[in-house]
């Protein structure tokens, strides 16, 4: 038997075929799992229809976290479907990208307020309209980055941001315990994707990380994809709050 077999799960943040989202799809779905997917805008619903085409029985529905009803028709849309959900992988972030660039104290309140609700308030937004479906205990997985928690240059608010979703985790980890539903973050490691592009400087921080990293790389998409499934499967059973570095060791490096 396949590690997620009869489990069903809602994927939020696929773009396209380079999103860490679909890289943790594509490792759940070999194990047996069947998924919603939400794509944000209309000009991503053709792609993220062909990817999810792909595995068998998925949904695709759309949802826009800044809008509630989005999310309140796709948990819906789930339940019709399939009833109920063991598994989330929330996979969004967004900054305007004059905000990732230059000095954070240039950061508006706009910016802020706009980083922190689609980057780390919509996670708590996911669990609460989740909640209802997840009947049998669950997993809930989001993806933070080291910067976190040190500065890393032009990251800016969306580091702020990381810090509330990693603490969001935990207290949810906490209120949630008791449903046997587990919260876990992964910080990966920088990856070349859309959103990541969004951030200054961003071909040189790949070759700077690549460089020092205790395994002389980057990490992929996939291995991020792995550790999600494994959070997400039985044998993560004992773990939840944590957030799990998936960066190829570069956060335990001094100097
Ligand atoms: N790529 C990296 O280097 C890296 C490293 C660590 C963490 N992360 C995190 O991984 C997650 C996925 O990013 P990615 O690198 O795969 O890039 P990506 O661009 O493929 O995915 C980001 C997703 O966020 C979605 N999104 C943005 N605003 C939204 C909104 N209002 N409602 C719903 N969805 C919205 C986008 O549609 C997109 O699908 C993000 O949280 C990102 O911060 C990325």
């Amino acid at each position: 038997m396949a590690m997620l077999d009869n489990k069903i799960g809602l994927v939020l943040g696929v773009a396209n075929k380079r999103s860490i989202a679909w890289a943790c799809a594509k490792a759940c779905a070999a194990e047996g799992a069947r998924m919603a997917f939400t794509y944000q805008a209309e000009r991503l619903k053709e792609t993220v229809d062909e990817l999810a085409g792909t595995l068998n029985d998925s949904l695709v529905v759309p949802c826009d976290v800044s809008e509630q009803e989005t999310l309140d028709a796709a948990i819906d849309a789930v339940k019709q479907r399939y009833g109920r959900l063991d598994f989330i992988v929330h996979s969004i972030a967004f900054a305007p990208k004059e905000a990732l660039e230059g000095e954070f104290v240039n950061t508006s309140r706009d910016a802020f307020r706009m980083a922190l609700e689609i980057s780390a308030y919509s996670l708590t937004q996911v669990a609460r309209a989740a909640l209802p479906l997840m009947t049998e205990g669950g997993s809930i997985v989001t993806m933070s980055y080291y910067g976190a928690e040190k500065v890393v240059m032009n990251y800016n608010v969306m580091g702020v941001a990381k810090s509330a979703l990693e603490s969001s985790t935990r207290y949810l980890a906490a209120d949630l315990g008791k449903d046997n539903i587990r919260v876990n973050a992964i910080s990966a490691g920088p990856i070349n994707t859309l959103s990541a592009r969004g951030v200054r400087g961003m071909g040189s921080l790949l070759g700077y990380v690549g460089e020092r990293s205790p395994l002389k790389r980057n990490v992929t998409a996939d291995e991020v994809g792995n550790t999600a499934l494994f959070l997400i499967s039985d044998l993560a059973s004992g773990i939840t709050g944590e957030t799990i570095y998936v960066d190829c060791g570069y956060h335990i490096m001094g100097i």
